[in-house]
């Protein structure tokens, strides 16, 4: 594949860049009143509106041109099809089997996958049906009604942010803790709150050696047969989802409690697998069903869909505008939705992880900028904090809002005040306010006009700033899975653009290696000599 700055429409973006920027939005919409609507379009439950971005509409044409240039369209059908577009692992990218129902079989290696994602859908389906009616019950015969889910990365946040946003569909006979952080005051914390007779703990590890994971669960597992249980009691309160079933087995979970997920399921892209069996705990599996319905929906449009009506690809088009031609480094999530605000850090680690990287796929280093630092927090709690960068600093951050117009059983008056807080941000990011009009303001305030002055070009709001306002008629599950799966799109057409391979994640191995040698080290298995000086002055503070 030819170089990504060498592209005709690069060229083209980079001429136009200067021109954009001598551009305010404010006289964009001044001069075109149909600007919202042409740049809206509405799927799965989520209406996008996106024209209070600075582009025009050849903007936007080159934008879309770059795409098919960069092979957009080949990739999205490679991936689809199975196809090992995680090359350097030679692994295929199938999370969009999981939620395939569209009865086409998916071929991996000559093999079709469809069958074996039935069964174990099946099997979360039976399972979750068993703890909920009390088939399955614990050691003393008594119901489950408490669900620890221990896992890390890929393996925790897909699980906890879904249950977290569809508070409002939890089940209310079940509670549920996640536990990620080897920190042991986390796992000891919620140890301390449950039942031992009614806790099932769901332990999620692809890979089945993630330290954190492990030692969580080992932990777990001393307290329950600390609490007078016997080891064949293990098999009623302890399940497993790996791809690795021999080890689960050997760390001693009953084979038939180990659900099992394939080596084509990327850890930040499982929520979809086995992996959100404590999603269907938490919620009920025909929740769970509809959050992967959802996402179908987006699979479907993001596949059929020309990219200039295509939501993933208008997103993710804008993004590579802001990073690569308008000077942008982060982007931010702003979820006005209390449920909602774990997001930013399911997206964080969605796309951080995927295109958080600078070697191509032919293993060239890149020149131009990839993945975006993405951060934010809940919108109205941010506006008393962050905001005041982002409409007065010198560094451009573009923003994406996410709104339900419904809640259930939502105070009027509330949700009025923070659909105006959410709709009055992106309108004052956009217009700002000038020095004359500050001037204005300070009219009659007594000031000479020196200070009036200096006063007003403190209060000056630059604007000009972009955002993409995303809303929504109620986060059911199916909506939810469609978000979801709009910003895995997104993450995999930027690193289309950028000539990535957004599925691997070999940044976080070094750090686990050295990690390993210097627990050695600490536990007194290793000579401290072969770390550098500084390292071995943090463990000797450490241990002595
Ligand atoms: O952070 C690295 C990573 O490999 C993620 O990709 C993955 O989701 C997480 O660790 C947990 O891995 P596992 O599911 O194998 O325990």
């Amino acid at each position: 594949m030819e170089k990504l700055t060498n592209a005709n429409a690069w060229a083209e973006l980079e001429k136009l860049a200067p021109l954009i920027k001598r551009k305010h939005m404010r006289d964009m919409f001044e001069q075109d009143d149909t600007r919202a609507q042409r740049y809206s379009l509405e799927i799965g439950g989520i209406f996008l509106d996106y024209s209070k971005n600075r582009v025009t509409d050849e903007v936007l044409t080159q934008l879309f041109s770059l795409a098919t240039q960069r092979g957009l369209k080949e990739k999205i059908a490679a991936m689809f099809s199975g196809d090992a577009i995680n090359t350097t692992e030679d692994r295929a990218v199938l999370h969009t089997a999981l939620r395939n129902f569209s009865k086409k079989s998916v071929y991996v290696g000559g093999h079709d996958v469809m069958p074996e994602v039935k069964t174990t859908l099946d099997k979360v389906e039976a399972f979750t049906t068993s703890v909920h009616s009390g088939a399955h019950k614990g050691y003393t015969g008594k119901s489950i009604d408490t669900i620890v889910s221990i896992g890390i990365g890929g393996s925790f946040l897909g699980p906890k942010i879904v249950t977290e946003s569809l508070k409002p569909y939890q089940r209310d006979n079940i509670k549920v803790h996640f536990v990620a952080n080897v920190d042991g005051c986390h796992i000891h914390d919620v140890l301390a709150t449950v039942d031992v007779e009614t806790t099932l703990f769901v332990m999620s590890s692809k890979s089945f050696s993630t330290q954190e994971t492990l030692q969580n669960t080992l932990t777990a597992k001393d307290w329950f047969l600390s609490k007078n249980t016997s080891q064949a009691d293990i098999a009623k309160h302890f399940v497993a989802v790996s791809s690795n079933v021999k080890a689960a087995v050997e760390f001693g979970m009953a084979k038939e409690n180990v659900f099992p997920m394939a080596d084509w399921v990327g850890g930040r892209y499982s929520l979809w697998s086995a992996i959100g069996l404590p999603i269907s705990l938490a919620l009920g599996f025909e929740h769970f069903k509809a959050i992967l319905e959802g996402a179908f929906e987006m699979d479907e449009h993001f596949q059929s869909a020309p990219f200039e009506e295509n939501m993933p690809v208008i997103l993710a088009m804008l993004g590579v505008w802001y990073r690569n031609f308008m000077g942008a480094q982060s982007h931010a999530l702003l979820p006005y939705y209390h449920y909602l605000r774990g997001f930013p850090a399911y997206v964080q680690q969605l796309d951080m992880e995927s295109n958080g990287k600078s070697t191509t796929l032919n293993g060239l280093t890149v020149d131009y900028g990839t993945g975006p630092i993405i951060w934010g927090s809940e919108g109205t709690n941010g506006q008393h904090s962050f905001y005041q960068l982002i409409h007065q600093s010198n560094l451009p951050i573009p923003v994406d809002f996410l709104f339900p117009t419904t809640v259930p059983n939502q105070n009027t008056t509330h949700h009025n005040m923070l659909a105006s807080n959410c709709f009055g941000q992106a309108q004052a990011l956009m217009q700002g306010k000038t020095f004359e009009e500050c001037l204005q303001d300070l009219q009659n305030s007594g000031l000479s006009q020196e200070e009036k002055q200096v006063l007003a070009n403190h209060k000056t709001m630059p604007g000009n700033n972009p955002s993409n306002t995303l809303v929504f008629n109620q986060l059911d599950p199916k909506t939810l899975g469609a978000l979801i799966a709009l910003y895995e799109h997104k993450v995999l057409v930027q690193g289309c653009i950028w000539g990535l391979n957004s599925f691997d994640q070999w940044g976080v191995e070094l750090g686990k290696v050295l990690g390993n040698q210097v627990l050695d080290m600490i536990e007194g298995n290793t000579e401290l000599s072969s770390a550098d000086s500084s390292t071995q002055q943090l463990i000797e503070r450490f241990t002595n």
